[in-house]
């Protein structure tokens, strides 16, 4: 484990608790909620028994002149709502907009102690990460925050990618990173218009057989990326996220992205409709079948080490490793 940086020390309450000794949530589906709309303000309850993290967005998809009643909303949600153990997280405006102070000045003096996770959109290098941070720790200090707010990063510039190790190394407040692929892919000079998913073009073609069609192979847009974000959170310690799937009519497509994302290692995705919440709670929960197989692993070699054969198929320590990432999910999963 790398040493991270040391918090900046809030003045007034003493050293906060290291995030890695808050309690570890199950975190399925951050579900994106409009908080400037009452008709989605007036949904918080029921959300909160059915999803695992909550995020009021006052960035993207929020119209510039509603930025103020978004952030207020979301105030306002906070403070009417007991969240229990489903988390309170907010996406707030990009650092160089005109909206970012307020948002992080007015959220944390107001409700702080509700907030678990800023999600920092358009992070580009560790810098970005050390400015949130200093300004979290000033304002937990001014206000009395008890335990230290952590940061969320979206992946979604081609510069960001570039950091993202660094990015990931920049805070202990470092809760994960986010595939960002809509704005990644502008970044980039992407030809899409799609909010993550694949794209029909990018493909590869298999060789001309005599007789049959020639048959193509759609490519996954965002592998490259995706396995470049897994190491850098998993080399620091951090959680890694899919983000947005913008094809609601599509649930096959979504599963399919969201279902890349968690073998490939990550915890969790973005759910931007109801219909997203169910898909994630699947897709993100370990298959019985992979469950059991993983027990018989651990069952077979109780101390981890050495070789044994089960179905045919060789086990090892490694394997046994493996195993265990399985259960230790399916465990937190059903507390
Ligand atoms: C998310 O913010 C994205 O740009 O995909
Ligand atoms: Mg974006």
């Amino acid at each position: 484990m790398k040493t991270p940086r040391a918090f900046y020390k809030p003045l007034a309450i003493g050293a906060p608790v290291p995030y890695r000794d808050l309690p570890v949530r199950v975190e399925r589906m951050i579900h994106f909620v409009p908080p400037h709309i009452e008709k989605m303000r007036a949904k918080i309850p029921d959300l909160i028994k059915t999803v695992d993290v909550i995020l009021g967005n006052l960035e993207d998809a929020i119209p510039a002149d509603m930025k103020e009643e978004a952030r207020a909303g979301f105030i306002q949600l906070a403070k009417d709502n007991d969240f229990g153990s489903t988390g309170l997280w907010t996406r707030v405006n990009c650092l160089n907009s005109p909206w970012f102070l307020d948002d992080v000045i007015d959220i944390v003096s107001q409700v702080g102690n509700k907030l678990d996770v800023i999600m920092l959109p358009k992070v580009e290098g560790a810098w970005d990460i050390h400015y949130l941070d200093q300004l979290l720790a000033q304002l937990e200090a001014k206000h009395e925050v008890e335990k230290p707010i952590l940061i969320h990063a979206i992946l979604e510039t081609a510069e960001g990618v570039a950091n993202v190790e660094s990015i990931c190394a920049a805070s202990p407040r470092m809760h994960g990173i986010s595939l960002g692929p809509a704005d990644l892919a502008a970044s980039r000079g992407m030809k899409t218009t799609r909010v993550g998913g694949g794209h029909p073009g990018y493909r590869v073609l298999g060789d001309v057989e005599e007789g049959t069609e020639r048959a193509f192979y759609q490519q996954d847009l965002w592998h490259y990326t995706m396995a470049k974000m897994v190491d850098a959170c998993m080399t620091y310690g951090l959680k890694a996220f899919y983000g947005p799937f913008g094809d609601f009519s599509d649930p096959d497509a979504c599963e399919a992205q969201f279902r890349n994302s968690f073998l490939l290692g990550c915890m969790g995705t973005w759910s931007l409709h109801p219909s997203q919440v169910s898909i994630a709670k699947r897709v993100f929960s370990p298959d019985v079948d992979e469950v059991k197989m993983a027990l018989r692993i651990l069952e077979a070699m109780p101390d981890g080490t050495g070789a044994v054969m089960i179905d045919g198929k060789m086990q090892d320590d490694a394997t046994w490793k493996q195993a265990k990432v399985i259960v230790d999910l399916a465990k937190q999963v059903a507390e």
